[in-house]
């Protein structure tokens, strides 16, 4: 992934500039006398004015697939029609009970995509974060393989939450009254001398979120170096936990730039922590989001446990739902081609914003932005104490952006500075007039900020 750290921001802390073309350097807004300052400011103004006057109703909000990716896998519906598509490899009519963990031939396609053994597969229902939830809560309820029971019963819990993060992975921690330690990235990886630290030092600091793969929303993908770090760590809890939610595996934007995460099972067997990592993965943006097939994988000690709570939960999931997808995909070969269709839909998308994003705001110094390999989002950085107000006048001129705040746990971002841009569902056109809209109100409000 390439991220510069907001240089934007480094010059308004009086860190050095870093700029490329000379005449740019004379539209830097901090450099600006307070008469062309306020001469910009008047500027931006008119143009948003006119933003108002289009009466828009857009969305950059939702990191969902559009319509066109949909009915790239519109034939999934086709797979499973007759009474007779409905039985199994094992000969198991999937119309009925049973086999609660999975169908074999789904875990072999889910083991086979994702390099994991198939023994250490469970597979759930239509959404992997339903999965994350119900671990949290056993957890809460009946406690963990090496714990000391029901974590609900320690006087304080606490998790590591990498920002910025995904915002429902937050809810969920703050709903189970888990307190969340924000640890920022450090140079497009993970702050491991941080989480260490933190890891070594409270024995109430159960566990840790971790997207490691074009991450929401910043698209980094976590070092080898660091997958290692995570897996023998020292952790004052016995039953410290990663929940390492590897939603966009598979979900690589240019072919040949593709990012490589390391394999965490094998680095946590081979520092002796087998049970520390929870593996959470779904087709949710492979084929429909909320209508695809989930997993979770863990060690054999982990999964005994868990299958004997989720017994009482459920008597099985949706077997039709993982034959549909196992006989429309066949192998993880067919996945990833897939996946390359998706990628030459939404590709020109990620284009764009990153165009629009450069023509706009590339000369003020304001704003950085990432540029991802992979994932669902461009993650952008306006000046600090200003993303608010940059929500505010989107939402005014009918721009609905991801709820400023939302990447932090809590919704608290403490630099008032991070907005996701979620370019997958728009239509072109629509993309391209919100960010237009968007990029007039990041330098609005940086000029407010700038003239007092
Ligand atoms: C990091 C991450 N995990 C999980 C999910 C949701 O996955 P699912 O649909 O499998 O519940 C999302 C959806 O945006 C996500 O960004």
């Amino acid at each position: 992934m390439h991220f510069e750290p907001s240089y934007a921001i480094m010059h308004l802390r009086g860190l050095p500039l870093k700029c490329d073309k000379k005449d740019e350097l004379k539209m830097r807004y901090a450099e600006l006398s307070p008469a062309a300052l306020q001469a910009e400011l008047k500027k931006t103004q008119a143009q948003y004015k006119e933003a108002l006057a289009q009466h828009l109703n857009l969305d950059l909000s939702r990191g969902k697939p559009c319509k066109e990716q949909l009915d790239l896998v519109s034939d999934i519906l086709r797979a499973v029609e007759k009474p007779e598509d409905c039985l199994s490899e094992g000969g198991f009519d999937c119309r009925n009970y049973g086999v609660p963990d999975g169908l074999p031939e789904m875990k072999a396609l889910f083991a086979d995509l994702l390099s994991l053994p198939q023994d250490s597969i469970l597979v759930g229902g239509n959404s992997s974060l339903n999965l994350m939830y119900d671990m949290l809560s056993r957890a809460m309820l009946y406690g963990v393989p090496g714990g000391n029971g029901p974590w609900a019963k320690e006087k304080e819990l606490s998790f590591i939450c990498p920002v910025p993060g995904y915002d429902r992975h937050f809810l969920v921690t703050q709903t189970l009254g888990i307190r969340m330690i924000p640890v920022r990235f450090r140079d497009g990886d993970l702050d491991m001398d941080a989480i260490e630290a933190i890891a070594a030092s409270d024995a109430s600091v159960k566990g840790i979120w971790c997207c490691p793969k074009y991450s929401n929303p910043d698209g980094i993908t976590y070092s080898d170096r660091t997958v290692e770090r995570l897996a023998r760590m020292k952790c004052a809890a016995p039953d410290f936990r990663i929940m390492w939610d590897n939603a966009y595996a598979v979900h690589h934007l240019y072919e040949g730039r593709e990012d490589r995460l390391a394999d965490i099972f094998a680095a946590c067997r081979k520092a002796g922590n087998e049970n520390r990592v929870y593996y959470f993965f779904s087709t949710s943006k492979i084929s429909f989001p909320g209508a695809g097939v989930s997993m979770v994988a863990m060690s054999a000690e982990n999964l005994a446990a868990a299958k004997r709570q989720m017994g009482v939960q459920t008597i099985g999931y949706d077997k039709i739902n993982q034959l549909r997808h196992v006989r429309y995909f066949g192998d993880a070969e067919h996945i990833r081609a897939h996946m390359e269709k998706q990628a030459q839909i939404i590709r020109p998308k990620f284009e764009m914003v990153k165009r629009i994003l450069s023509e706009q705001l590339g000369s003020t110094g304001v704003a950085s932005w990432t540029d991802p390999n992979g994932g669902y989002f461009i993650s952008l950085y306006v000046m600090p104490g200003t993303a608010s107000r940059v929500g505010q006048l989107c939402a005014e001129a009918g721009v609905k952006l991801t709820n400023v705040g939302a990447t932090y746990p809590y919704g608290k971002d403490p630099d008032d500075s991070n907005i996701r841009i979620a370019p997958t569902y728009p239509s072109n056109t629509d993309l391209e007039k919100a960010m237009q809209v968007l990029a007039v109100a990041v330098k609005l409000a940086a000029l407010e900020k700038l003239n007092g």
